[in-house]
Parts: structure tokens; C-alpha cells; sequence
């Protein structure tokens, strides 16, 4: 008797909030490149959306002292109090915000805090403005809530960055939230400071509110600094900001993320978070306490490496002829436009992604994942080493059929 995956799911009538969403993209380039990898392939692997570093060493110590000091039981919903205290302190220092705890919760995750933030203020038919290219989840999670994306395309020649004017034009009656990403993955896209402003009053003078995802706040190049929208006078009324350990500290399995808003905002995540999560792990609480009170010197480090690294990724794909590659501005993604390369039955994004794994071994991530055609995304969370492997690849399969 057959009793296939498929038929057994077809059986089970799903909740509708669970089909309006799709399993991430992302996860199934990772998932095919990893039966690759299984079956013995060498695959050059710029997929990952995480960094190759490992934890720093003094934050581990924080949580193996934790561990000894047997803080593993429940601790309060929204976080413990000295994190709570610290992230407020942490974002002040480091990025100018003036937070008191009460404004802060801690989630698992920047994804869970984005997703709470959603769920708290998203009814049924609500719209939210999501700039393109988006990080995958946004999509998936405005629906899940019951809202509508609205997707706004931002330009190559603008760096990727949202400009407040075509903000304004995307906004209705219906509009809830805007999210914005600066530094963006999958572009590396930075909203320069001024215009970052104007998106805020777009949004005050429309009486919506503006979400800012700074999971990659720490990670910018040349001129672009990190920077809160949160420090701008005035901005915190109608303003949330998620944030996460898991970039910055290189600390994405330890699941810690925070939001940053108006105390009753704040309070809903709480009740929603109380009925589903309850509180992040606490061990991991204690190393986040570690990493946002302790030396940040392991942040630079980090920093200065994807620096390295970035110089010679963009300029091994700009040799490539055919394909355009801006410069990002932050976070540690290329996104080059490979649409000049499309060719026989190797037409979109996708075929390219999948020409690129099936016959180079390369991993990337095709632009329509993120709501842009014609690109795919590189992550250079990878060593120099694989970096120039991959870059040989690619210019072998994109000067092949020319
Ligand atoms: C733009 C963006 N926001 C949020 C997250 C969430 O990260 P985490 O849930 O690990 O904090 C990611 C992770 O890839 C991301 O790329």
C-alpha cells in the first residue's frame, strides 16, 4: 500500500494560515546543495545566511557558567531583567536609541520578533509595504497574519536602497506597517541616513508604523556607518525595531532576538509570546548578556574580514563580462545580475542557480527567492579560499556557449 508523503498530506485538511505560507526558498537551494555535498561533490557554497565564524569565546564561557549555575528553568516571558536592561543599554551605546526596558522583550530570534511584532499589529486584510529585493520571510509572514504584501521595487542604480518618494506612492488606507532592512539582505542595500528620515516622516504623516529589522546593523562598509532610526528625535511613537544576536555575535543558533517599541506593543508581544514560546532559552539568554555587556573588539574582526572578502568578490564577478555587480553597502551578500547570461534552456534566475549547482557546483540563491528576477544572491560567510574556487567556476560556466 502507498503511503507517500504527498498522499498522507493530501489527506490532512491544513489550517488556511499555514497553506497561505510556503517553506523558505532559500532552504531548498541549502537543501539541494547538501545531497550534493552528501554524495562526496566538492560544491563551492555561497548560500549560507550565516556567518562561518564561530560564537567568541567569552560568550560560550557565559553560557557554560550559566549552565553550572543551574539557570535552567523558566525564567520571565519577555526576558530577564538584566538582559532586558542590557539590550536598552547595548542599543543606546552603540546606535544612540534611548529605550527603557519596558520597551523591550527578548524573542527567539530577530525572525520570532518580526513575526510577533506582525502578528500583534496585522489584521485580516491589512497591507504591508515591503520593499524588493526582501529578505523571504516578510512575505510569508504578513500572510500568515492575514495582510496583504505589498511589494515596492527599489533600483540597482540606487544601491537597492528604498527611496521615501516611492514609499509614499505605495501607502493607502489600508497600509499597516512598512518594513524596512538596512543593511538589506539580500542586497546589501544601506538607506543613507537623510533618506532613512524622510521614510519616517512618510510614515508619521501616514500614520502608520515602520518597522526596522537591524539584524545586520553591525556589518557596513566604506562610508555607510551603523546606524538606528531609533536615535532620529521624535521617531519612537509609532517605530519598531527588531534586532537579533545572531549576525553581529555570530550566534545564530542560539536563538535570541529582541524588539524595541512603545511599551503597549511591547505588552501584546508579551501575552502573544506567553501563549506560544515563553520565554528564549535561558541559557542562551545569559551568553546574549555576555555578548551586548562584554568586548565588542570580536565584532570588529569579523567586520574586517567580510571587508576582504567583499573587495575581491565584487571584483571577481565585475571581471566576469556579462555580469553587473553593485558594490553592498553592508551586511555580507552580493547580488549580481546575471540576466545577460540567460541562454537555451537556461532562461530566469532559477535555471541559472541550478545550471550553476548541477554542472559548476556552486551554490547561490536565485534573485526571485527575494522578489528580483534576473539576480542571485552570494553569501561571502565563506573562507577566501572558497571564495576564489567559486569565482573560477563561475567564470568557467559563464564564459561556456559565448
Ligand atoms: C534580514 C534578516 N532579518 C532577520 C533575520 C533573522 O535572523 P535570526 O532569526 O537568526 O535572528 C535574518 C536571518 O537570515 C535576516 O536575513
Amino acid at each position: 500500500m502507498e503511503r507517500g508523503g504527498a498522499a498522507v498530506e493530501e489527506a490532512i485538511q491544513l489550517a488556511d494560515r499555514v497553506n497561505r505560507i510556503s517553506v523558505s526558498p532559500t532552504m531548498a537551494v541549502m537543501a539541494a546543495a547538501e545531497q550534493l555535498k552528501a554524495k562526496g561533490v566538492d560544491v563551492a557554497d555561497f548560500g549560507a545566511g550565516e556567518p562561518d565564524f564561530p560564537t567568541p569565546e567569552h560568550i560560550k564561557r557565559a553560557a557554560i557558567k550559566a549552565l553550572e549555575e543551574n539557570r535552567t528553568k523558566y525564567t520571565a516571558t519577555p526576558g530577564i531583567a538584566p538582559l532586558r536592561q542590557a539590550i536598552c543599554d547595548w542599543h543606546a551605546a552603540q546606535l544612540g536609541s534611548s529605550y527603557q526596558p519596558s520597551e523591550c522583550i527578548v524573542n527567539v530570534g530577530g525572525k520570532h520578533a518580526i513575526f510577533n511584532a506582525i502578528c500583534s499589529l496585522v489584521n485580516g486584510g491589512d497591507e504591508v509595504v515591503i520593499p524588493a529585493p526582501y529578505w523571504v520571510s516578510y512575505p510569508d509572514i504578513v500572510k500568515y497574519a492575514g495582510g496583504k504584501p505589498v511589494i515596492v521595487e527599489t533600483r540597482e542604480q540606487d544601491g537597492f536602497a528604498l527611496q521615501a518618494a516611492d514609499l509614499e506612492r505605495a501607502i493607502t488606507s489600508k497600509t499597516r506597517v512598512v518594513i524596512v532592512n538596512s543593511p538589506s539582505n539580500p542586497a546589501g542595500a544601506v538607506i543613507p541616513n537623510a533618506e532613512f528620515e524622510k521614510i519616517l516622516g512618510v510614515c508619521q504623516k501616514k500614520g502608520v508604523w515602520l518597522l526596522s529589522d537591524e539584524c545586520y546593523s553591525h556589518f557596513t562598509y566604506g562610508d555607510a556607518k551603523p546606524f538606528s532610526i531609533a536615535s532620529v528625535p521624535g521617531s519612537k511613537s509609532r517605530l519598531i525595531i527588531a534586532g537579533s544576536c545572531s549576525k553581529t555575535f555570530a550566534m545564530t543558533g542560539w536563538r535570541i532576538g529582541y524588539v524595541l517599541a512603545p511599551a503597549p506593543l511591547i505588552g501584546a508581544i508579551g501575552k502573544l509570546q506567553s501563549q506560544s514560546t515563553s520565554n528564549p532559552t535561558s541559557i542562551a539568554q545569559y551568553a546574549a548578556l555576555e555578548a551586548l555587556r562584554g568586548p565588542m573588539e570580536g565584532v570588529g574582526a569579523m567586520l574586517a574580514e567580510y571587508a576582504r572578502r567583499r573587495e575581491r568578490i565584487v571584483a571577481g564577478l565585475r571581471s566576469i563580462p556579462g555580469i553587473t555587480c553593485t558594490a553592498p553597502q553592508g551586511a555580507f551578500y552580493v547580488f549580481p545580475n546575471v540576466s545577460k547570461h540567460y541562454r537555451g534552456d537556461m532562461q530566469g534566475d532559477t535555471a541559472v542557480a541550478k545550471g550553476l549547482l548541477d554542472k559548476a557546483h556552486v551554490a547561490v540563491v536565485p534573485g526571485e527567492a527575494f522578489g528580483a528576477p534576473g539576480y542571485i544572491r552570494m553569501s561571502y560567510a565563506t573562507s577566501m579560499d572558497r571564495i576564489e574556487e567559486g569565482l573560477r567556476r563561475l567564470e568557467r560556466f559563464f564564459s561556456e556557449g559565448k
